[in-house]
Parts: C-alpha cells; structure tokens; sequence
C-alpha cells in the first residue's frame, strides 16, 4: 500500500529538516532517514557555521574567501545568496534555542578555520553539529504535519512511465524497512538531502549512513550529476588504528595549531602556501599527502601542547576526551594526523532554487551541486548551504504543490521482487565493499593519474556488473543498496575526473599539474539517457 505525502523528504540532517520546518507550514511532510533519524554527517560536524556577524568582516569577504578556495570555480550568484542569507538563517536557527558559544559581552564567540581571512565561524563547543541536530529536531517535534520515518532506506526513485528518463515526473520513491519489506511512498514533490558519499573511500570522517544514496538514485533516474571530482579530503583526522578516522577539527589549526613532521618535528605548511596552516584544505591536504610520501612517515602531527591544558579542555572539550580514549593526550603531546575523504563537493545539480532537472525532485544540502563551493569548499560552509538552501527551496516547491498534487493520482505499481530469492552468497557483498573502497583510495584519492584513472574504471566495471547480478538474482538487504550506490558513485567520480583534463582545487592529476582556466572553467556535469 502506498503512503501519500506532500513533501517526501529523504533525510533527517541539517539540510532535510531545515526544508520540512519551513514545508511544514505548507502541507504535510515526511522525513525519512536511514537509521535514527539524528544519524548523519551534520550530527558529527565540529568546527562550526561560517557567517559574516563581525563588524570588520563582509558578505563581499566571505564571497572572496569562499572562491579562492573554491579555486574560481564557484557560481558568484549561488555564493553571494549564500553569504547574504545566511547571518539571517542562523540568527532563524538560534531563535529556534541553538545555543553557541558566546563572549562575556554575549557576542558570538568567532572562530576562525583554513581559507579564511576573518573570524567568523560560530560554533557550539567542538560539536556545532550536535546543537543544530539537537534544536532542528525539536523544533520539528512542534509541528504536527511532519511524520518521521526512521530505519527505512530510499532504494530507487520511482519515476512517471509515459516520459524519458530525465524528463520523467518523479512521483516518490520505494524505501526498504528494517524488517525487510519494502513501502511505496509517494511524494508531490520528492527532496533529496541524503548527504555525502564518504563511505566510497577506505578511510572517512563520515558515518556509515554516508553512502552517497541520493546522488546514486538521482543519476539514475536521468539527473544531471556534477563535479564529483572535486571530493574534499580533510587534512587531519586521528591516526590511530581503532579510532575509525575521528576528525581532528581545522578550529584548531584557526587557534593556533602547528603541523609538523613525525620524525623530526619540522613544520612544513609555509613552504606550500603563504597561510600556512591556514591554508585552504585542498592544499595543506596534499601537503600532508606529499611530506608522508617524501618522508616515509605514517602520519604528521598537529602541535597543540603550546596552547595549555586548560584551554584545551575548555574549547575543545570533545576531541580532547575522544584523543585521551586513544591514549593521546593533546596537552602534552603532538596528535598524530592524516587527510581522510571528508565532503562531496559535486552532486545532483539544482538551480538556487534546490530544483533538478527531473520534474518534481529537488536536492538539497550535501548531495546538491548548487555552485556554492567550486573546486573545493571553504570550510564551515556547508552547514551554512543547508541552512540557506533547505530553506529557500521551499518557496519553490510549495509553489508547484497545488499541481503537483495531482500527480498523487497516478497509480504506481509496487515493488516488484521478481523472481529474487534470500542470498546464500553475501561474501560477494562483504569483498565488494572493500574492493571498491580501496581502489578509490588507491587510484582516485588525493594524487590522481590518467593511468591510475583507467585502472580504477576497469575495476569498477567489472565490480558494478557484479554488483548489477547479485541486485536482481537476490532480495535486497540495506548492505547491497549501499553498495550498489557506492559503487555508482565511484563511477561518477572516475568519470568526472577523467573527463578534466587539468589540475584545479580538489583534483589533481600528474598528467595536468596546472589549471586551465582557457578550457576547464566549467562544471563536469554527467547524465544518464538510457
Ligand atoms: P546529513 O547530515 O549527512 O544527513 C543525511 C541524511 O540522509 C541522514 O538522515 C541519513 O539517514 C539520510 N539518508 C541517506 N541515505 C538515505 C536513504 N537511502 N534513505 C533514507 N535516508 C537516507 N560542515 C560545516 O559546515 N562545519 C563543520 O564544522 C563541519 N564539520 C564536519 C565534521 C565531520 C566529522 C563531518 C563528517 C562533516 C562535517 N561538516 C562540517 C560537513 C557537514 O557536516 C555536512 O556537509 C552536512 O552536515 C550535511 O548535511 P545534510 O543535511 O546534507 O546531510
Ligand atoms: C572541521 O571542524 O574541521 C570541519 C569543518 C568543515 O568540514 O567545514
């Protein structure tokens, strides 16, 4: 039986639940995540919100800032909506009781991270994501027109049959349960704000929830996906064997954090960039890359000891805990650190309004490709995205609602399992899995090759048409939906990144170590037709 909303939103993060308060004054809204509904890259973000609130900073900084580090690829208009609307999505999100930190005088307590040339990222200890998670949920708790539906994972999107793939409506989509059965949910409008793809690499700062979902259904479906080569590897994450890539925050370069070298303590930022260790990430990521690579070492190290103990705990009271569990004790030792893929600054391409190109879906927050973030994205900025834009797409879905109702007429059929049986060989799963996350890391990681690209591409070929069999021989599980996104989404990335033919931002390839302004200052931008 098919369940009918208005808004059909899949995803519980900073992005989706930003679209469903505002959507939820319009009709009725559905929020379905994939596990509990706080689980998600937002819930771990550290640092903070990046927002123009000091008085000698400006819109027109911010916008400077975030496409120098987007390495000018950026769309200005989509930056510039960004830094104007945001102070004002912010102050919106601490009226709705988010509490961040503040000065004695009550004003923010500004932070400051690589990229940057001002403070001005308002954070809530070393957990931002918490609070925002944290206020956005209850917050949704006061409006009776959202339904929230947790442990039920979007398979595909089910699209209208009488069009092609990529002008088709989008009608909702089917969504597996916990106890295996699979619900056909159908939306007016459909909102993708799924999140990233961390999972696709070996090593990730994300949750296992990161399986890059939407952008695997949206391209499936006929959207338009861009710039998946641009995936953004933060360059410090806890190097230790158990502790799954804890991120180590940029705040704390922003306050005074020293990178050295393991073996012989040598700082080595000023000889890559002028900023040093406030370098924007793509560079101090490849840094790290490089200096691991001349030196042999397995990791460098992030010097805090000069800051004091007290101040340790006091502003970063989290990562202090966590690294001690680890048997790091960051007042009197250097962390040791190494980059792990961290955001996806591709996706489903939208215009500034969350709209794709296939009828009745939008995407918002991490899994879109507004424009905002160019060739790398400066950091703090994406919470600041799905704030400005969960909210703004709105509008715009709110108004196509009185057509798109109609839509909810058609009939859709259900799920159809075929003649799929229980699986009796899920090893294929558990060695896919690995295999495509290690040649990610291997071939299409921070250093790329043309070479590297076609051996990667060859694999994944080869492992997608695996993955393709065991789908429709077997019913699904949650594991084998992840991995066949996983694996689509390693596509994208391969194929955007051996389509740019130069070195910009995030990507970088020894065949092209130069960027190309002549012929490259323009999105990647793949469609599925057939
Ligand atoms: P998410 O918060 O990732 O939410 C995705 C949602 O989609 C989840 O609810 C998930 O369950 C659901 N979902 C996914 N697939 C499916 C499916 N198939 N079916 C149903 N539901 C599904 N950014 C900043 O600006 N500042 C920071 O300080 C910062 N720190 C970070 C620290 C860490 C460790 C990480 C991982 C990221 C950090 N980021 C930071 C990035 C930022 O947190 C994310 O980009 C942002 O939170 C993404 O929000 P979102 O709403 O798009 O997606
Ligand atoms: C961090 O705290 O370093 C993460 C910030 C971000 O990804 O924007």
């Amino acid at each position: 039986m098919a369940h009918s909303f208005d808004f059909l939103v899949l995803g519980g993060g900073v992005a989706g639940l930003s679209f469903a308060l505002e959507a939820s004054r319009h009709g009725t809204v559905a929020v379905l995540t994939k596990r509990a509904r706080s689980e998600g890259n937002t819930l771990y973000a550290q640092g903070g919100i990046a927002a123009v609130l000091a008085p000698d900073d400006s819109p027109a900084k911010h916008l400077e800032d975030t496409v120098v580090a987007g390495a000018g690829l950026n769309h200005k208009d989509v930056v510039q909506i960004c830094v104007e609307e945001g102070p004002a999505r912010l102050q919106a999100l601490v009226e709705l009781g988010a509490e961040f930190n503040r000065r004695t005088n009550g004003e923010f307590d500004l932070t400051r991270e690589g990229g940057h040339s001002k403070r001005r990222i308002v954070h809530a200890g070393d957990v931002t994501g918490r609070e925002v998670e944290r206020a956005l949920l209850a917050a949704c708790d006061e409006r009776p027109t959202i339904t929230f539906l947790e442990n039920t994972c979007a398979i595909d999107l089910i699209l209208e049959r009488s069009a092609p793939r990529g002008q088709a409506r989008c009608l909702g989509c089917y969504a597996l349960k916990d106890d295996g059965t699979i619900e056909t949910l159908r939306g007016a409008v459909t909102v993708l704000a799924t999140g990233g793809a961390g999972k696709v690499y070996l090593y990730t700062t994300n949750p296992d929830v990161a399986t890059g979902d939407g952008v695997a259904m949206a391209y499936r479906s006929g959207a338009k996906v861009a710039n998946m080569e641009f995936y953004q590897f933060h360059p410090t994450c806890l190097f230790h064997p158990d502790a799954k890539s804890f991120l180590i925050s940029e705040a704390l370069r922003g306050e005074g954090g020293r990178l050295k070298l393991r073996s012989t303590g040598e700082r080595f930022m000023q000889r890559y960039h002028p900023m040093g260790e406030l370098a924007p990430r793509d560079v101090v990521a490849r840094a790290i890359d490089a200096e691991m690579k001349r030196t042999g070492d397995e990791c460098v190290t992030l010097d805090m000891t000069h800051k004091g103990k007290a101040y340790l705990v006091e502003r970063f009271p989290n990562i202090y805990a966590t690294c001690r569990e680890f048997g790091v004790d960051m007042a009197a030792q250097p962390i040791p650190v190494v980059p792990a893929a961290h955001y996806m600054c591709g996706g489903v391409v939208t215009d500034v309004s969350g709209k794709t190109n296939v009828p009745g879906l939008y995407a918002v927050g991490e899994v879109s490709c507004t424009g905002l973030h160019g060739a790398n994205r400066l950091a703090s900025n994406s919470l600041l995205e799905g704030l400005v834009f969960g909210h703004r797409a709105v509008a715009a879905a709110s108004a196509e609602l009185p057509a798109a109702r109609a839509g909810l007429g058609q009939t859709v059929a259900d799920w159809d399992p075929g003649k799929a049986v229980q699986s009796d060989e899920a090893v294929v799963v558990a060695q896919n899995w690995d295999e495509v996350r290690r040649l990610m890391w291997n071939f299409v990681g921070i250093v790329r090759s043309g070479k590297r690209l076609a051996r990667a591409r060859r694999r994944l070929d080869l492992l997608r048409e695996e993955i393709r069999e065991y789908y429709w021989a077997f019913k699904v599980t949650r594991d084998v939906l992840e991995l066949r996104n996983i694996a689509d989404v390693a596509h994208l990335i391969v194929e955007c990144a051996t389509r740019r033919k130069e070195s910009r931002g995030l990507h970088y390839t020894l065949d092209y170590p130069e960027s190309d302004d002549q012929n490259w200052l323009t999105d990647t931008v793949v469609q599925r037709h057939a």
